[in-house]
């Protein structure tokens, strides 16, 4: 048992201040081989932050880091990498613009008479990913392929550079579940291999399938370590926010849509999504299903003009519109919280505050600049009803925890208040207390009359919010479940292919 075996690595007293905050406060971490170890606690609560101590891409204030027997000091990623502890974090840092190799071998390329010997490179690359189950060609663009695929090459790269510790931070988040499933078999066989294997993640599911212990943060304070086998869903989540979470329940029962807003007839765009018809009426909360890939994204694109449709037409309000570009639709009071927040979303140098009012002011014009005193008031609105954690709204938000971002860009279309409110993942990276808060949020507005499109790959959170529910397959419109039909039950089926629109 874990118990008997020496610890791989031994992290004691962390500390970690940022002007103005304490972020880790005398944190201890201890790894066995072998075991799957959860690091657990709410956005903010200093995960990620403890993680780029122990490698050195964060310089600690106080603590000390043992590997083995031996007191370490890694001063960087590179060269923590070299002793033995791998890390993919948070945000996929990978060269989109270069190929799939090359990211597996940065650094390490096999080289022949003082050359990166490609064919070599490529055909060893093949092989790794291989063993993950990825059949890619390793001489394409990194860009060429989805971001489960790019985790999946960013994970090789960590392993098969060191052989102790692998440290994932959230490595699920935008992963399917065959895509997961793929990545646990390859955590047993590390496992297996007596690595350590530290799986930072929101989906507590995942964490009771997957994990042996977990160690849970609160306000940069270790909180608790505790055998999973030995606790409830209920007493880590307890652990993690302080208090009792009451389970979210889907009532319906006064969802009385208002008038029709948005029509879409015989809508979309050749190559990324078949033709759809779709009716938005005001206070109706359509859930977008499917897997990966399935087309999700691609229509909430398609109906907000970030890609112009080239068939079918559109009407608001039962006026026909076009819909060619972002900025015409925030102009029709459209908003689009997008799936991706590093690609389409923040604007890391720029203040948590200016990325809060970005649309607001986008809409209203660039010569009409909002006034402080407006921009304060929203600010701290939101800052107070999503929970923001942050020590000022004047950092530039890439300094924010990863689920504060996502809060921050969500904040920025809410500030809006747009009619048409399309949220493409909104909870990607959100802990469970906030969960439960978007979720009642959504309710909320939807009460409030607003048109809401939601895609998300968690079943249980579209069952909670979805007044109707579209799911999508193969990039198509394969049904439509209304009313009693919503279940989780009934949407896998229908994603699952057995059973088609009738
Ligand atoms: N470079 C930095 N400068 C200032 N504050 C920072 C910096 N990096 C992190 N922080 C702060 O430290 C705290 C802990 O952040 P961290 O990213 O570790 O949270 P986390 O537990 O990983 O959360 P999440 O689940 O949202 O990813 C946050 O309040 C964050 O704003
Ligand atoms: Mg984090």
């Amino acid at each position: 048992m874990t118990d008997q075996k020496k610890p791989v690595l031994r992290a004691a007293g962390i500390d970690k201040f940022f002007a103005g905050a304490i972020a880790l406060d005398q944190v201890d971490l201890t790894l066995f081989p072998g075991e799957v170890h959860a690091l657990l606690g709410e956005n903010g609560a200093g995960k990620s932050t403890l993680i780029k101590c122990i490698t050195g891409a964060y310089h600690r204030d106080g603590g000390t880091i043992r590997l083995g027997d031996t007191e370490i000091d890694p001063r960087g990623p590179e060269e923590s990498q070299a002793l033995g502890i791998g890390t993919v974090y948070q945000e996929v840092n990978l060269l989109q613009n270069m190929t799939v190799a090359d990211n597996l071998f940065l650094g390490w390329q096999p080289m022949r008479a003082g050359m990166v010997d490609r064919r070599q490179m490529n055909r060893r690359a093949q092989d790794i990913l291989a063993e993950y189950g990825l059949h890619v060609d390793p001489s394409l663009l990194l860009s060429s392929y989805s971001i489960a695929i790019q985790q999946v090459v960013a994970i090789a790269r960590a392993v098969e550079l060191s052989g102790k510790v692998l440290i994932l931070d959230e490595p699920t988040a935008s992963l399917d579940r065959d895509e997961i499933d793929l990545l646990f078999s390859v955590v047993r066989e590390l496992t297996a291999r007596g690595m350590a294997v530290v799986f930072i993640t929101h989906f507590l599911d995942q964490v009771f399938e997957i994990a042996d212990r977990a160690t849970v943060l609160r306000n940069g304070r270790v909180v608790g370590t505790r055998k999973l086998a030995e606790v409830t869903q209920g007493d880590i989540v307890e652990l993690m926010l302080g208090r009792h979470l009451e389970a979210a329940k889907r009532d319906r029962s006064h969802a009385t849509p208002g008038d029709t807003i948005l029509s879409l007839k015989g809508y979309g765009k050749r190559g990324m999504i078949e033709p759809f018809d779709l009716e938005l009426r005001a206070g109706e909360v359509v859930g977008l299903a499917g897997l990966l890939g399935s087309g999700r994204t691609e229509t909430c694109k398609v109906v907000f003009g970030a890609v112009t449709a080239d068939q079918g037409s559109a009407e608001l309000r039962g006026k026909e519109i076009r819909l060619t570009s972002p900025r015409g639709a925030v102009e029709h009071r459209f908003g689009l919280c997008p799936e991706d927040r590093k690609i389409d979303g923040i604007v890391g140098d720029l203040s948590v505050r200016e990325n809060i009012v970005l649309s607001l002011q986008a809409r209203q014009g660039w010569t009409r600049p909002l006034s402080r005193a407006r921009i304060n008031e929203l600010v701290d609105e939101y800052v107070r009803l999503l929970d923001i954690r942050l020590a000022s709204p004047d950092m530039p938000i890439r300094l924010l925890s990863g689920g504060n971002q996502q809060k921050a860009l969500l904040a920025r279309w809410l500030a809006t208040n747009p009619d048409v409110l399309i949220l493409d993942e909104p909870t990607r990276g959100i802990d469970v207390g906030a969960h439960a808060e978007i979720i009642e949020l959504i309710e909320g507005l939807r009460e409030q009359g607003m048109a809401l499109i939601v895609a998300s790959s968690e079943m249980e959170e579209l069952v909670a919010y979805s007044t109707r529910v579209m799911v999508l397959r193969d990039r198509r419109q394969v049904r439509e479940l209304t009313g009693d039909e919503i279940t989780t039950d009934r949407i896998v089926k229908a994603i699952s292919q057995e059973e088609t629109a009738a």
